[in-house]
């Protein structure tokens, strides 16, 4: 008989605009393991709040993301997709784990101290309390390969802590839960001017999105960072030109890459023609990609008939889970 499938749980914000960065720190990992493993893949529009008070775009940006998961490969199918806020067994589960977690902890994570320097006006309890949340979408599944982008590490080694917490008090009910990438190392990609990371809300003009349209893209890449070249033969690369290789080994064929790289280490690479053949093969990944989720945004029905049927699936692995919770705190009396 063949053994019980790991389980898999990843989350997204929707807090904008899907970009490169979410696709190859986390979704291509996604769109593979959908066949391998159990999947669950969580909007986790609660955790939103927390820095975006304003709703008024909230559902199309729910809906917006979920059109371009399945449009970057996941299959409905194959794993499970929905939304944080219609499960409120997560919430419950948050509420047990913040009794675990620590207020010295929660304000060194570095997100928080990011946080309260973007957002000095609105430091609210759920921006503190945000990895506590974080670990109750892992655990309500009792996931333990957790396919994320390099900047969640400290997140699910949060989780970890709480996780062993319960475990430790109230009796095992949590398998340890694991960052996981396909490649050696959890993956970052940097902005296209090399200042940090792509993000969905800031720097937009640096970051290429799987809505952007093919000359927007292209512009961006043209208006890419970067300098006069390298002088000296087999030169470390700055962090704006190793961003663009980066992206022309996810992007590019071999060839193209080989070419580029040997024309920077014997100090005759053109940036234009690079950022050209870049731009066009850029153009070539995501227009197909844009195109399906725009398809599937406004096939309404298909979309609904995807979210109520993963919402049906992730509540009853909820369920299970949260009734294990229950017995093991002690707050099940009849
Ligand atoms: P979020 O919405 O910021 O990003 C979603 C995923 O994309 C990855 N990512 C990146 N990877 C590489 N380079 C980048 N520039 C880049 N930007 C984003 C992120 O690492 C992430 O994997 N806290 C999470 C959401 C979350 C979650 C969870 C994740 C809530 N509950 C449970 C995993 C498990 C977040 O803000 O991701």
């Amino acid at each position: 008989m063949e053994g019980k499938k790991e389980i898999v749980l990843s989350g997204i914000r929707p807090t904008g605009f899907v970009h490169l960065g979410n696709y190859f720190g986390a979704i291509r990992n996604w769109a593979n393991m959908q066949n391998e493993f159990d999947c669950y893949f969580c909007v986790v529009d609660w955790h939103s709040l927390t820095t975006h008070p304003d709703t008024k775009e909230l559902k199309s940006n729910v809906i917006r993301l979920i059109s371009e998961l399945i449009g970057s490969g996941l299959d409905p199918d194959k794993c499970v997709i929905y939304i944080q806020s219609d499960i409120p067994e997560i919430a419950e589960l948050y509420l047990y784990l913040t009794m675990l977690a620590y207020k010295g902890e929660l304000e060194k994570t570095v997100t928080f101290k990011d946080k309260v320097r973007m957002q000095p006006e609105n430091v609210n309890a759920g921006l503190l309390t945000y990895p506590v949340l974080q670990a109750a979408d892992i655990l309500i599944h009792r996931a333990v390969k957790v396919p994320v982008g390099k900047d969640q590490e400290q997140h699910i080694e949060m989780t970890r802590n709480f996780a062993e917490r319960f475990n430790y008090r109230y009796g095992e009910v949590f398998p340890m839960p694991y960052a996981f990438n396909y490649g050696e190392d959890l993956i970052k990609i940097m902005s296209l001017d090399g200042s940090g990371k792509m993000s969905k809300s800031e720097n937009q003009m640096n970051t290429l999105y799987l809505a952007d349209d093919d000359d927007l893209i292209r512009k961006k890449i043209m208006k890419a960072k970067t300098d006069s070249g390298p002088t000296v033969p087999n030169s470390e690369k700055p962090n704006y030109i190793d961003g663009l290789f980066n992206l022309l080994k996810v992007v590019s064929a071999e060839d193209v890459i080989n070419k580029f790289e040997t024309d920077f280490n014997n100090c005759n690479i053109r940036y234009g023609d690079m950022k050209k053949q870049l731009g066009e093969d850029m153009v070539k990944f995501i227009s197909p990609i844009r195109a399906r989720s725009e398809a599937l945004r406004n096939d309404e029905k298909y979309m609904k008939e995807v979210i109520e049927h993963g919402t049906s699936k992730a509540r009853a692995s909820a369920k299970a889970t949260l009734q294990l919770v229950r017995e093991a705190v002690g707050v099940k009396y009849y």
